[in-house]
């Protein structure tokens, strides 16, 4: 049997610093545990467009539909600033989100207790957390028709629709009730069923689905702005939210602030099952390029690190191998290794990026 393959999208800013750490993981997992990943490397974002004028290849978009999983990094930076809306570096993941189809967003955000004292919120309140938000990808505001800006009469006018269909809300409903099962077996809905109609669908099939087929996990039903609110008012009385791509994708930053570094935080985005039984995937940090520290060794690799276990977990079934590097994760931080954006003391020196890799390579090695 051939090794599982991974495509590797290092990307933009810092996105290919961290991703050099990833692949000493990936080594390791081949030397020394025999899991051996057959990995390629290709180009998306704007790393792209300056090669080939557009932020993903049809080359490389039909390699990310063949493998058992992508890696990506991160897209987008000052620079890209200025191209035109269609080949901006944020359409290339767009495009891989939406072409394999990946609707199911998986962002934890768990407070690691080396770092609770780091957190802007009192450490009482972050100490333990361990929340899984949910976030559809494919749909909504992000893609709905019609789009675009438009003349109307003298001035011009920018629009874009929210959409959803009851399909699409069923399936990722199901998929937080699944993920509910394995966790704390609790769900929150988040939308905004008293402005929006699609928050009223939203609310009506998310409640179908749990009473036909996972009555037996507890549901909720928040307003988004409240969920807002209540995430940083007391995080830990969540266990998974489920919600659309727009509020998703901005309660998930918040989320992943309440542990204390945007560093830190892993996704994984997933799809239906492919023919092997996989399901089509990509894993990624919820970190964008951060360009400001860009080449200068200050990036915390971790939340990439962390996103390459997600990969274990969900696309190749190795919990435990997963487990084994969170493990190795929160050793190095219980050593008190920290990288720039983890600082949070004084007297505290910065470890650089490719040390945080190298200790946690150690941290495996001696987890053997
Ligand atoms: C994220 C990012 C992306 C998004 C951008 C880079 C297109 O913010 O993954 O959260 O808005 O989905
Ligand atoms: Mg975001």
């Amino acid at each position: 049997m051939s090794n599982p393959s991974l495509l590797i999208l290092p990307g933009d800013g810092i996105g290919p610093e961290v991703m050099t750490e990833v692949v000493k993981i990936i080594d390791w997992f081949g030397a020394k545990r025999g899991i051996a990943f057959d990995v390629s490397t290709d180009l998306v974002g704007g790393a792209a467009y300056d090669k080939h004028g557009t932020p993903l290849h049809d080359d490389t978009m039909a390699r990310a539909q063949e493998v058992d999983a992508v890696l990506l990094g991160a897209v987008g930076g000052p620079r890209y600033d200025d191209l035109d809306f269609s080949v901006k570096p944020e359409r290339g993941l767009l495009r891989l989100r939406k072409e394999m189809d990946l609707f199911a967003n998986l962002r934890p955000a768990q407070c690691f207790d080396a770092l609770a004292d780091f957190s802007s919120l009192k450490k009482d309140i972050v100490a333990g957390l361990d929340i899984m938000i949910v976030r559809e990808l494919t749909s909504g505001v992000y893609f709905g028709e019609p789009r675009g800006i438009f003349k109307e009469g003298n001035e011009r006018v920018g629009i874009n629709t929210q959409r959803y269909t009851e399909s699409e809300i069923d399936r990722i409903a199901r998929a937080a009730f699944e993920l509910a099962r394995k966790r704390g077996n609790k769900v929150c809905s988040m939308e905004k069923a008293n402005v929006m109609e699609s928050g009223i669908l939203w609310r009506e099939v998310v409640q179908k689905v749990h009473d036909e087929d996972y009555a037996d996990v507890e549901l909720s039903h928040m307003y988004a702005d409240n969920g807002a609110m209540q995430l940083v008012r007391a995080p830990k009385q969540f266990d998974v939210i489920v919600t659309d791509n727009l509020f998703g994708d901005v309660l998930s930053d918040c989320a992943a602030m309440l542990t204390g570094s945007l560093g830190m935080l892993p996704s994984a985005s997933l799809g239906a099952p492919m023919a092997n039984g996989r399901p089509k995937a990509m894993y990624e940090p919820v970190h964008g390029s951060a360009p400001d520290i860009t080449g200068q060794g200050k990036a915390n690799p971790i939340a990439c690190i962390l996103s390459f276990a997600m990969a274990l977990r969900y696309s190749f079934d190795l919990g435990d191998e997963a487990t084994r590097v969170e493990k190795a994760v929160e050793k190095v931080l219980a050593d008190g290794l920290r990288t720039a954006d983890l600082l949070g003391h004084e007297g505290e020196t910065p470890i650089s990026t490719t040390e945080m890799g190298d200790a946690i390579v150690a941290a495996l090695d001696a987890s053997l």
